[in-house]
């Protein structure tokens, strides 16, 4: 177990924005504290008892006098209630999960019907959506859950990647419960959420493993050597899959009420995967970088090719031009997976040269929950003798599980900020890191084509822990 000392300090680091209370803030004596409180109480309501111990707590401690001697462990209890929260997009949802991994209740409310009207997310009306749902949200995952406020460990929000005003909704209403409530604030990695919550699927998956996180503004692999350090084999120099099955799905005119994936996944059963020859992207790169919007041409170009008209919706087309549709959708997605593959079997080889006890490849974010995607990224681990954990389709695509999971893990670790302030204004400057890179690039992996856009970048998750080390 990792020892607490980086992670005290990390903790500080993510007050950044909070001046006043991080200079008043030791992190190490709350968590010195909380120990103490909490051991005594442990064999009667665990759960209460940490609660109250930490809503009891003094925050403008001292900073001298930090503990070098407490190891994480000490917060180890499952007994741990993490209220989750995700409006990174165009997904409201909460969960709430308990810290041996019983997802005690699990709402989303999808934006699907903005979606299938506008052909995409639009940044201004998915905040106003969020900001309908995410009260009633909220109150639905606790109901659901048999719990109220008073009952919970931690509230974990969602702070980046993503959209920034969508993340506002989720951050608000997370600060606020968290400082009605006086609980611990753990600001999430949304990406490092879709990674982690493999841990929760399968207990038995330890650090290091590879990751592919496949979603619709991500392609990421990444070596999680462990909690928050992460090695970035490869990303996209464009656009993510789940883009390119969106706008494919758009440009065939499909129901998106889904979402583009589902609707070609379903499609491509029908169609041949081999009568469109759609070439594979980056095939001269020899690295594990992706891009999906050659592709995406690739598939415009042959749909007006062949004068199918969007606006007609598949279900009104004649049966000639449902098989066209069908082809181009089977063609798209064994190209698109293709891709992954190739990249994949690359990213395993480096992976295992770097880190040689690797034994698993997770498989998360929207893009996972596609059984084509699963079936042959199987044959590639098990090419190289490597188990496949794909969380179950509803815990790949967007959820407040993760989130709370990410908390809880993130938690156990002492990374986790105190209360906010009970009169925080509401319009107040919030710690939203719409571009926050998951890893640290590896050397290797660096592409030549890219053209990087690191303009108001945040600094990556594994840095900042990195920085936060002694
Ligand atoms: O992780 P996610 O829910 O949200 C983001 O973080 O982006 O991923 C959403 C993406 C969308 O592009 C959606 O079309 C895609 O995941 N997706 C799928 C499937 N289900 C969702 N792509 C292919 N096949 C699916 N079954
Ligand atoms: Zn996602």
């Amino acid at each position: 177990m990792a020892s607490l000392v980086p992670t005290v300090s990390c903790a500080i680091s993510r007050l950044n924005l909070f001046t006043e209370l991080s200079h008043n803030y030791c992190a190490s004596r709350f968590l010195r504290t909380l120990s103490s409180k909490l051991r005594p109480k442990i064999s009667m309501n665990p759960h209460k008892s940490f609660k109250s111990s930490i809503s009891s707590l003094n925050f403008n401690s001292s900073t001298s006098n930090c503990s070098k001697t407490l190891g994480s462990n000490h917060l180890f209890n499952d007994n741990l209630i993490v209220l989750g929260i995700e409006t990174s997009c165009d997904d409201t949802a909460a969960a709430v999960v308990r810290g041996d991994g019983e997802i005690l209740s699990q709402v989303i409310s999808s934006q699907a019907e903005l979606l299938a009207r506008y052909g995409g997310v639009a940044p201004k009306m998915a905040e106003e959506a969020h900001s309908q749902v995410i009260d009633q949200v909220v109150q639905d995952a606790l109901d659901k859950a048999n719990l109220t406020e008073t009952d919970l460990s931690a509230v974990a929000v969602t702070i980046g990647p993503g959209l920034s005003l969508c993340l506002r909704v989720g951050v608000q209403k997370a600060r606020k419960i968290a400082a009605t409530y006086q609980l611990p604030y753990v600001g999430v990695h949304h990406m490092e959420a879709h990674a982690l919550v493999a841990r929760l699927c399968d207990r038995d998956l330890q650090f290091p493993f590879m990751a592919l996180l496949i979603s619709g503004g991500h392609n990421l692999l990444v070596l999680a050597r462990d909690l928050g350090h992460y090695l970035q084999l490869g990303t996209t120099i464009d656009d993510a899959i789940g883009e390119a099955y969106d706008k494919t799905a758009k440009w065939l005119g499909l129901d998106l009420r889904r979402s583009g994936g589902p609707a070609i996944e379903e499609l491509a059963l029908l169609g041949d995967a081999n009568s469109i020859k759609f070439s594979v992207p980056m095939k001269q790169h020899k690295d594990c970088n992706f891009s999906y919007a050659g592709l995406k041409t690739q598939v415009k170009l042959s749909i007006e090719s062949k004068h199918i008209d969007a606006a007609i919706q598949f279900s009104s087309a004649s049966i000639e031009d449902q098989n066209l549709r069908a082809d181009i959708a089977a063609s798209f997605q064994r190209v698109a997976v293709l891709h992954l593959e190739e990249k994949c079997e690359r990213a395993i080889q480096w992976a295992l040269e770097i880190e040689p006890s690797i034994k698993h490849l997770v498989v998360s974010g929207g893009v996972a929950s596609n059984q084509y995607v699963r079936v042959r990224l199987h044959e590639v681990v098990a090419r190289n003798s490597l188990q496949l954990v794909c969380p179950p389709p509803s815990l790949c695509t967007d959820n407040g599980v993760m989130i709370a999971w990410t908390g809880i893990e993130n938690f156990r670790l002492g990374r986790f900020d105190p209360p906010p302030p009970a009169l925080e204004p509401e319009d107040c400057q919030l710690d939203l890191r719409p571009r926050w890179p998951l890893g640290e690039e590896y050397g290797r992996g660096r592409s030549v084509a890219r053209s990087m856009r690191t303009a108001r970048i945040h600094p990556s998750l594994t840095s900042l822990n990195q920085a936060s080390q002694p």
